[in-house]
């Protein structure tokens, strides 16, 4: 085990300071500060105040990843870092950290891809080949359905959604609800005490492809809750879960069967979901399906991932980045790592 690389990856794409360490495929710290309840009071994440949350937060979020790791600097054998898609401001803090600590410890950096790094965290569930999966990836800036066949040198996206992602239509439900943000895991509690099967909400695109729309369910939730005299949140929050739980599994199980891949990895925020979880596991059970689905803190954004994302691409033999990489706000997810 020894002989694996030692990486710390750093993650700052949104409202999380994140700092994970892995050796090999091995979790050794995953420490996560966040600015969350700055951002509360203005119903999402404002750029500016995330980026001075992450040069605040740094500092002691990389010291107490090594504390929790047992390693020191001078350990490490690469530093990754998640160079977008995120807001740039809030990237540029986490790039130029781990600029820093490459130059200073003369080791390699490799700019990474959140987006592929959200799916490469299920590395770190060593008791598992790594590929080939189906991934179902859906956090708040994405939803899409991806071919994994080498997730170190990229992915093949089979659908994606056409409008909304799944956590951008829980957030915005969230609001029209008017619960706390962020909205998917207020959702999540609220539903708990609502029945699933009150409302009939439309399941979007029911198309042979294996894209998303979740405009549409949006629109009903609101035409309901404004047409209805006493409406009941909770079976609303229950409802709308069910309807869009209902759509992802549905497509993503489509793509293991018409694949033939029997492995699905659920990946990014939103696959933190209770809802989703569990009936992940109903219908994989059922379709004799393998289903990989990191704990809930490894799906929401952490610097774990960005360091899974990173050692697989170093023990593939993949190139690290050239130092002044671009942090970029929109990236295709082909492409894990940064040249
Ligand atoms: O992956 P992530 O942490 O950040 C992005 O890369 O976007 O995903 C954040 C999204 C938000 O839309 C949030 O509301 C949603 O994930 N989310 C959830 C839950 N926890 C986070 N959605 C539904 N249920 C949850 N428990
Ligand atoms: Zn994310």
């Amino acid at each position: 085990m020894s002989n694996q690389p030692l990486v710390l990856g750093i993650e700052t794409s949104c409202d999380e300071t994140a700092v994970g360490i892995v050796r090999g495929r091995t979790l050794l710290a995953n420490v996560i500060a966040s600015s969350v309840e700055e951002h509360a009071r203005f119903g999402g994440v404002v750029p500016e105040i995330a980026s001075r949350a992450h040069l605040e937060a740094m500092p002691t979020v990389i010291k107490q990843a090594l504390l929790e790791a047992k390693v020191s600097l001078r350990d490490l054998d690469a530093i990754g870092v998640t160079a977008g898609p995120g807001l740039i401001g809030a990237l540029l803090v986490g790039t130029s950290a781990a600029h820093g600590l490459a130059l200073a410890l003369n080791k390699p950096i490799y700019g990474v891809n959140h987006l592929s790094s959200h799916l490469a965290v299920d590395a770190l569930d060593e008791s598992r080949p790594l590929q080939p999966a189906i991934g179902l990836l859906v956090s708040g800036g994405h939803s899409s359905i991806i071919q994994v066949t080498d997730m170190a040198r990229g992915v093949k996206v089979l659908g994606a959604t056409i409008d909304d992602a799944a956590g951008e239509a829980f957030d915005k439900i969230a609001r029209i609800l008017e619960l706390d943000f962020p909205g998917g895991p207020a959702i999540d509690r609220l539903a708990l005490s609502g029945n699933p099967t009150a409302i009939d909400f439309p399941r979007g695109l029911q198309s042979s492809d294996y894209n998303f729309s979740f405009s549409g369910l949006k629109t009903a939730v609101a035409r309901y809750l404004k047409q209805t005299p006493a409406p009941h949140r909770a079976d609303i929050a229950a409802s709308f879960q069910e309807a869009i739980v209902d759509v992802l599994l549905t497509k993503a199980l489509r793509a293991t069967a018409e694949t033939g891949i029997d492995s699905l990895i659920i990946a990014g925020g939103v696959a933190a979901n209770s809802r989703l979880r569990a009936e992940a596991a109903r219908r994989c059970a059922l379709a004799k399906v393998e289903l990989r689905t990191p704990p809930p803190l490894l799906c929401t954004d952490n610097g774990a991932m960005v360091a899974a994302m990173t050692s697989l691409a170093l023990s593939a033999g993949v190139a690290s980045s050239k130092p002044g990489f671009p942090t970029l706000s929109t990236v295709p997810l082909d492409q894990p790592t940064w040249a």
